[in-house]
């Protein structure tokens, strides 16, 4: 079996299958990934250094090596918090209203990419195969394979890909792209992000497309676009689930809600996952029924995130404000309608509280997949599961069909779920969560990575011209 080299932004090591402690969805993929193959897990340490000299710490891991470097403060400026965060997150979002375009940026981006084709070239032996996640690194490809690395490198994007009329106004959106195919295998989290990856690369590059093989053709060099939704780590979950934090979890949030039916919402604090949007549509089922105080909680978990970025700046203010006024206008003495918490919990601690709350709120205004609605499913007791409330514009929906499926910007359609949810009858909720488990336990993410893998070891592409 090939060796593995995974490369990501963040390089964290999951504990262990069925240990406690904040994961994300990527860490658990990645972590289990290595495991099987042995290999290297290369990004950045997190750390700044006051110049960038490359030298990388390497540590063993469960099966596999880590292999981190540090960045400049300059780096972590342009790159990081500059053209991902600032440029390419809001675009690919479909917020342009946000996106920022400094050459700057641009700069650091590309540095940081050479910095990182500088740093992993020398570690990669001939039969390795390379696998690229994410929007910090599209064109890493084109750096290797100028360096001369001939190995099968795949690129895994997590985020949407949006469409053609929005992705044009990106400068240099061209060279960005034509540096994307310079990867074997690139991954899509939905049917639709490929489709408008696709479509790009028909109108603005002329490019031979194959739509049924996902084939991208220029010249004598083709690449493989497929869709790839990724999942949870369904076993790894439901272990979390007999444990003794989660059952407490679960208790005491449940017995603190007075016999009010909990919805619960666990979403990293960004602009994206359309916070103040949901609260307007408690706004209007609040002010639509008197006495809706004493029959519905929301719990918003939501952990603050690239705080250094004026726009979550902003997101955390308004959210701030809207919580407060809404609070202000819809408690009672005895009774508060919106918990709103701003903290990581543990994933042990997450399950009980998706257990309590009856019905789960996933409404981005626009996410790549959204792992919190499959965890929301996964942790449903079957004989008195939640209804999961869920954004059709999530990367999910194209899955999860039996979810209540609303447009997060009609607050009245999100309002109207959330009432029919309340009332939902324990035949219908039985019947929608038997299908969405399915879909959770069936697509998980060890098969996620096998597939991706699959796929890239398969598929040879024609030869560099
Ligand atoms: P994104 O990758 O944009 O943050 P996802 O929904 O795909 O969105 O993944 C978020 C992951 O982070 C989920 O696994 C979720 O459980 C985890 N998470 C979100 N909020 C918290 C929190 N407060 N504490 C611990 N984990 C969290
Ligand atoms: O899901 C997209 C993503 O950018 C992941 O790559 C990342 O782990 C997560 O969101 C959190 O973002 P950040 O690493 O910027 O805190």
């Amino acid at each position: 079996m090939s060796r593995l080299i995974v490369v990501s932004n963040r390089v964290s090591v999951a504990k262990g299958r069925g240990a406690a402690g904040a994961q994300g969805g990527l860490a658990v993929a990645m972590s289990a990934a290595l495991h099987k193959r042995g290999g290297i897990w290369f990004g950045w340490s997190g750390n700044e250094v006051e110049h960038f000299t490359g030298q990388l710490t390497m540590e063993r891991a469960d099966g596999f090596t880590t292999a981190t470097v540090d960045l400049e403060p300059q780096d972590v400026d342009e790159y990081y918090n500059g053209y991902a965060n600032r440029t390419l997150w809001p675009l690919f979002h479909y917020r342009i209203d946000l996106a920022e375009y400094e050459n700057e940026f641009g700069r650091g981006y590309e540095r940081v990419n050479e910095h990182f084709a500088n740093s992993l070239h020398p570690l990669i032996e001939e039969e390795d195969v390379v696998w690229v996640q994410d929007y910090h690194f599209l064109p890493l490809g084109e750096r290797l394979r100028a360096q001369g690395v001939r190995n099968r490198i795949g690129l895994f994007l997590h985020i949407p890909w949006p469409p053609t009329r929005l992705l044009v106004s990106l400068p240099h959106h061209e060279r960005l792209v034509a540096a994307m195919l310079h990867y074997d295998v690139i991954g899509f989290q939905s049917v639709e992000w490929l489709e408008s990856f696709l479509h790009y690369c028909r109108k603005e590059h002329g490019a031979e497309v194959d739509e049924d093989s996902g084939t991208v053709r220029i010249g004598n060099r083709s690449t493989i676009a497929r869709a790839f939704p990724i999942g949870i780590d369904h076993d790894e979950f439901m272990a979390l689930g007999e444990t003794e934090i989660a059952k407490r979890s679960q208790q005491r949030l449940g017995g603190s809600a007075r016999k009010r039916t909990i919805a619960i919402g666990v979403d990293r604090l960004d602009y994206s996952k359309g916070l103040p949007e949901r609260i307007d549509a408690l706004e209007r089922l609040f002010s639509g029924h008197d006495d809706m105080v004493n029959q519905l909680l929301f719990v918003q978990i939501a952990p603050p995130s690239r705080e250094d970025v004026r726009s979550y700046q902003q997101i955390r203010a308004t959210l701030e404000q809207k919580t407060g006024q809404f609070n202000g206008a819809h408690s009672d003495v005895d009774l508060v309608p919106i918990r709103y918490v701003n903290r990581g919990f543990c994933r042990a601690e997450l399950f009980g509280f998706y257990r309590a709350a009856k019905i789960g709120l996933v409404t981005p205004l626009r996410d790549g997949m959204n792992l919190v609605a499959k965890e929301y499913v996964a942790a449903q007791d079957p004989e008195d599961p939640g209804v999961l409330v869920l954004s059709r514009f999530a990367g999910a929906a194209e899955q999860l069909t039996d979810a209540l499926l609303v447009n997060p910007h009609d607050g009245g359609e999100v309002a109207r779920a959330i009432w029919t949810a309340m009332h939902m009858p324990l035949a219908e909720r039985k019947a929608r969560w038997e299908k969405l488990y399915a879909v959770v336990r069936d697509a998980d993410v060890i098969g996620w990575a096998d597939d991706f893998l699959a796929a890239l070891m398969q598929d040879p592409a024609l030869p560099e011209a």
